[in-house]
Order: structure tokens, then C-alpha cells, then sequence
């Protein structure tokens, strides 16, 4: 049985995949509640942490034990001494000590992120990403933290790297990887490439391997399975909104049907985001950050477009509750 450090699981993993703008700890708890075994913070600069403390990244950072099982803050970067100290931080931290994994972002394709030779940029400098693997794992090794890598298929088509950088950074300690099916220019667009996350896994059979991308339900997910035969599985984009995509894949999975949740189970879901949120960061910045999440919860229902205008347009919680409230009966 392949582990991630000292962690083990008993069953195959389901995590969320992590996802700037999504990965709130009110929304990771609650995907640990629906089945996620982990989910990772959204990506965090190693340099900020470097130059401005814990405090102003830190809003990214918080994880919550209690609610969200295993813990994993991912940070990104490219300089090796900067993700030292970062992980030094984090460690002396009474909170964030507390965090199970560190896992690093060398998959970001966002041109400001890339621009910084981090995320997917080190696609293209392998050796670099070694070295960064080398002193995150020498750093986090103090305090009993495995490090793992999140990265892409390749740069583009023309240059499939994701393998080399696969091969490197597991052989420089990396606890596991994730390799999300698709090429820096690629993006978010087409259909992941399954296939070429199979080669990626065979480099490094005996590294804990998660798959990832477009990855929504039992089908898809004992597709990835079989073919890449994955350890575990990442889902980002089908969980927004849908939590319960964890609990239906599990089911799935195991041959049973999953009942979708009503339309009431939809809007309090959506509710309990939203309010866990604006008690961490206020009511403001919480419904102005959730007007984004918001109307996947009532995705594909019918009357839902009048909803969605309105709810983007909601400026407090009680507004939002009051929609639901009003409109709960015109949602089918
Ligand atoms: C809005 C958004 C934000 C994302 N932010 C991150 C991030 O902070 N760190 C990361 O490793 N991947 C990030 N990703 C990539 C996802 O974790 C995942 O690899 C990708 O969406 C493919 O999986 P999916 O098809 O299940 O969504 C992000 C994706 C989206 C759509």
C-alpha cells in the first residue's frame, strides 16, 4: 500500500482539487463532510510569505483540523530559499503547525503566475523544480511534513514535460504527485488526456499518484482509475457547487445509485457556504467572492437564470437567504 509520508488510506482518495477563489475552509469542510479526504489550500506565494509574514497570506492559508480532517497548504514560487523559510513559517505557526502536507503548485498556467518562472513555468526548468522539491522536503522533513507536487501534462504539445518533471521531483522526496491532464497551453480547454497521465504514472510507480481533470462522477472517475491506475483522484471544477460530487462518486463507484440532493438541500448547502465564509472574512467580501460560486448551486435547474441574476446582484447575507427564500419554490 503506497502512502503519502506516514499517511495511508484505506480506500482510494477523493480530494478537491485545489482552486483560487473556491478553496475557502468553510467550502473544504465541507467537501470533507460529503467524503474528501483532503483538500489543499488554493496556491499561496512562497515569496510573500518570505517578505510579508504569515499575515497577508494567511486568509489562504487557515486550515481548520477540526472540520477538514488531513490538512494540505500548497504554495507556489521559484526560488528554492524562499519555499524554505515559507515552511519554516508555517511550522512555527501555532495554527498552521498543525498542517499535514505542503504541497507545491507547478502546474499554474495564469501568465502572472508563470511570468515568475513558478507554477507551470518550471515545467520548462525541471532542474529547478528538483531543487525546489529538495529544500521544501529538507525544510518540512523537520516537522514531519511530506511535500507533494501538483502539476500539468506538459508546457504545450510540443514539449510533454510533465514526465521528466514527474521523474525529477519524486526522485528529490516528493511524497506524491498530482497531474492534471492537460498542457499549460492548453489551459482549461478540450478534454483531459488520460492517456498521457497513464505514461506520466509508469515513470513513478512507486510514488503515490493522484489524476486529475474532468473528473464529475463514478464514470469518469473509474475510467481514470482504470487507465491511469491512479492511487487517488483530485476533482476541481465538479465540485463547485456540488459537494456531494465526493459521496456520489463514492457511491457510483461501488455500484449504487446516487440520489441527487432536492433543490432545498441545494439552497441550504449554498446558505451554509456563504455564511461560514462571512464569518471568516466578513459579510461584504464573502458575497462579493461567492457571487461566483453561488449560482452553480442551482445549475441546471429550472428558473434558475432569473435566480443567478439576482443572486449576483445580492450585496448581504440576509439578501441572499431572502432570494432562496422567495424563489425556493420556482426552482425545479
Ligand atoms: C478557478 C480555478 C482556480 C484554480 N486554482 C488552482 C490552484 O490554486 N492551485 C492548483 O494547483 N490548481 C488550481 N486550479 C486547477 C485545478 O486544481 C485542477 O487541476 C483543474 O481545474 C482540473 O481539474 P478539474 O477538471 O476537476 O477542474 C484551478 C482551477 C480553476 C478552474
Amino acid at each position: 500500500m503506497r502512502k503519502i509520508g506516514n499517511i495511508s488510506f484505506d480506500h482510494i482518495p477523493l480530494c478537491l482539487s485545489p482552486m483560487a477563489g473556491f478553496s475557502s475552509v468553510t467550502f473544504r469542510g465541507i467537501c470533507h463532510e460529503m467524503g474528501a479526504d483532503y483538500s489543499p489550500t488554493e496556491l499561496v506565494s512562497a515569496r510573500s510569505i518570505v517578505y510579508n509574514g504569515l499575515g497577508k497570506s494567511f486568509r489562504y492559508m487557515e486550515i481548520d483540523p477540526e472540520s477538514e480532517g488531513l490538512t494540505c497548504i500548497q504554495l507556489f514560487g521559484n526560488d528554492p530559499d524562499d519555499f524554505t523559510e515559507a515552511v519554516k513559517q508555517i511550522s512555527n505557526d501555532d495554527l498552521l503547525s498543525k498542517v499535514d502536507i505542503i504541497d507545491i503548485n507547478m502546474g499554474c498556467p495564469v501568465p502572472k503566475v508563470v511570468k515568475t518562472g513558478a507554477g507551470s513555468a518550471l515545467l520548462n526548468d525541471v532542474a529547478l523544480a528538483g531543487k525546489i522539491v529538495s529544500a521544501t522536503v529538507k525544510a518540512a522533513s523537520e516537522y514531519g511534513k511530506p511535500v507533494t507536487v501538483k502539476t500539468r501534462i506538459g508546457w504545450d504539445d510540443r514539449h510533454m514535460n510533465g514526465k521528466d518533471l514527474v521523474t525529477e521531483v519524486c526522485e528529490k522526496g516528493a511524497a506524491a504527485v498530482c497531474v492534471h491532464g492537460r498542457t499549460r497551453a492548453a489551459m482549461y480547454g478540450g478534454e483531459a488526456d488520460i492517456e498521457e497521465i497513464a505514461r506520466i504514472r509508469e515513470a513513478v510507480p512507486d510514488t503515490f499518484f493522484f489524476a486529475n481533470g474532468d473528473i464529475k462522477d463514478g464514470k469518469s472517475a473509474l475510467r481514470a482509475l482504470e487507465i491511469t491506475k491512479a492511487d487517488g483522484l483530485m476533482i476541481g471544477r465538479g465540485a463547485v457547487g456540488d459537494p456531494w460530487v465526493f459521496r456520489r462518486i463514492r457511491q457510483e463507484m461501488n455500484g449504487n445509485e446516487f440520489v441527487m440532493p432536492s433543490v432545498g438541500d441545494r439552497c441550504d448547502m449554498l446558505l451554509r457556504e456563504l455564511e461560514g465564509t462571512a464569518s471568516r472574512i466578513g459579510e461584504v467580501t464573502a458575497v462579493k467572492e461567492m457571487r461566483s460560486v453561488m449560482p452553480h448551486y442551482i445549475k441546471g435547474l429550472r428558473g434558475s437564470a432569473k435566480v443567478k441574476v439576482e443572486l449576483c446582484r445580492a450585496s448581504t447575507v440576509s439578501e441572499v437567504r431572502g432570494i432562496l427564500e422567495r424563489c425556493r419554490t420556482d426552482l425545479i
